[in-house]
């Protein structure tokens, strides 16, 4: 029965990667309700002013936006997926998995090597389970234990 469940779910689920100009307010309150209300993030660290040159990933269930990400490139061989984000009422479900999936597929497609991710501590789990590993120590951001872990290009697993 909860393997019927998701997949219903999954069928429901639209991921679309969008520019910032193109989805500002739906980004903005995706990531509001998510870091600042919820993990109280002050909104100047959020939106860095680094948005507009970044692509975003936004996942609807039934027309609703529910999770979003963006990706930024670093360099020609380094991107980094960041503010990777799922509404508390759709978590658990595969949704986060689906939008990073969808992130590493478009990374991969512009022949960059290799992704970056700093963190949040108690994601490392959901991060190692797409392939990403640590790199160093945790450090504080955002008011927050980090960690950098990274993923070289390698096909995804199911
Ligand atoms: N700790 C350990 N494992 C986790 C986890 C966590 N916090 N969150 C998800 N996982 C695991 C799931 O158990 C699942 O494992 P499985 O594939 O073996 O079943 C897998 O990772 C995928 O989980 P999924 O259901 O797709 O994750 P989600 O939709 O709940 O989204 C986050 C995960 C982290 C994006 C979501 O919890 C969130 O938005 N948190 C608040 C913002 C945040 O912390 N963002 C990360 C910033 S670095």
């Amino acid at each position: 029965m909860p393997n019927l469940m998701i997949e219903t779910l999954m069928s429901h689920l639209i991921l679309q990667v969008v520019k910032f100009a193109d989805a500002k307010e739906v980004i903005q309150s995706l990531r509001s309700k998510v870091f600042q209300v919820e993990q109280k993030v002050e909104p100047t660290i959020d939106f860095d002013g680094l948005d507009e040159t970044a692509t975003h990933i936004l996942a609807y269930y039934a027309s609703e936006p529910i999770g979003t990400a963006r990706i930024r490139n670093l360099n020609n061989k380094l991107a980094k997926i960041e503010r990777v984000a799922v509404l508390s009422t759709h978590r658990g479900q595969g949704i986060g998995k689906a939008i990073m999936k969808a992130a590493i597929v478009y990374v991969d497609s512009q022949n960059i090597a290799e992704i970056k991710v700093n963190a949040q501590l108690h994601a490392k789990a959901f991060y190692q389970k797409l392939g990403f590993e640590q790199r160093g120590d945790v450090f504080n951001e955002a008011g927050m234990a980090h960690i950098e872990m990274r993923r070289s290009k390698h096909p995804l697993a199911e």
